[in-house]
């Protein structure tokens, strides 16, 4: 079992209401339960109208709670329908996921989510930062040189990288049940991480996840790739039970 730390980040998207505080309930007390077992962090994203009441409702939390997306500008504006990432921050989150594909599918550019990403970083958020290929990218042989493009064109050499978590989810994975090639994909990360390492001039590289389609069961060939730093995980994240046995599964 690998002594690193692994991150278990739920992407509840658009899921949930009051009641639902049950399931964050239960996950806050597995890892309350486990905290000496594994070395993990737990990570729940939830949606805006659930931060505020699932951060006050929540006593010792050992989990954290973060949202998944947010407007670029920074102050308040004539932005109907929006928030910012400052009033997401003071509603208590303390991670964002920006970058998501269901995002990029209804128009955010890289150039949108930079701004975003430097909008998030004034706050003092941390970033979950997601990258991935379409199908048809993979096919023609793109994957390297797409994400390549998401890391540089959304990121600044300024940017505090510390604060930015990475999460590789290749589009075509996400609520799909298919999963990459094992060989293919600790290649993939490889590959990121020393993308990153030469982006930013780090010896060390920041976190990178996986995300797509994780569930209990495929857990345990993902856990065998000691290069991934843990995961993002969607679906599963809904039910309790299955994000648990995923975090278990793992270290099994
Ligand atoms: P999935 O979603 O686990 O349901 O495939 C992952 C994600 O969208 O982050």
């Amino acid at each position: 079992m690998t002594n690193k730390l692994r991150y278990f980040i739920g992407n509840w998207k658009m899921f949930g209401d009051f009641g639902s505080f049950k399931i964050i309930h239960k996950i806050n007390q597995f890892s309350h339960e486990s905290k000496n077992q594994f070395k993990k962090k737990i990570i729940l994203c939830v949606p805006n109208t659930l931060i505020y009441f699932f951060k006050k409702k929540l006593k010792s939390k050992i989990i954290s709670l973060g949202v998944q997306n947010c407007h670029y500008h920074q102050g308040y504006g004539p932005f109907t329908g929006s928030v910012n990432a400052s009033m997401l921050k003071k509603a208590g989150a303390e991670f964002i996921i920006l970058g998501h594909s269901e995002n990029r599918s209804e128009g955010e550019t890289n150039q949108l989510i930079k701004k975003k990403i430097k909008s998030a970083l004034k706050e003092k958020l941390n970033i979950i930062f997601c990258i991935g290929e379409t199908f048809k990218e993979k096919k023609k042989g793109k994957t390297f040189s797409i994400l390549k493009k998401q890391i540089r064109s959304s990121l600044e050499k300024k940017f505090n990288i510390s604060k930015i978590i990475f999460a590789y989810e290749p589009v075509w994975s996400i609520g799909t049940n298919k999963i990459p090639k094992m060989n293919e994909l600790e290649n993939t990360i490889k590959f990121i991480k020393n993308e990153l390492k030469k982006t930013f001039k780090t010896k060390k590289s920041p976190k990178v996840l996986y995300g797509g389609s994780v569930n209990d069961k495929n857990i345990c060939l993902f856990s065998l790739i000691s290069e991934i730093d843990g995961f993002l995980i969607g679906g599963a994240s809904q039910y309790p039970k299955k994000f648990i046995d995923i975090v278990k599964n793992y270290y099994k």
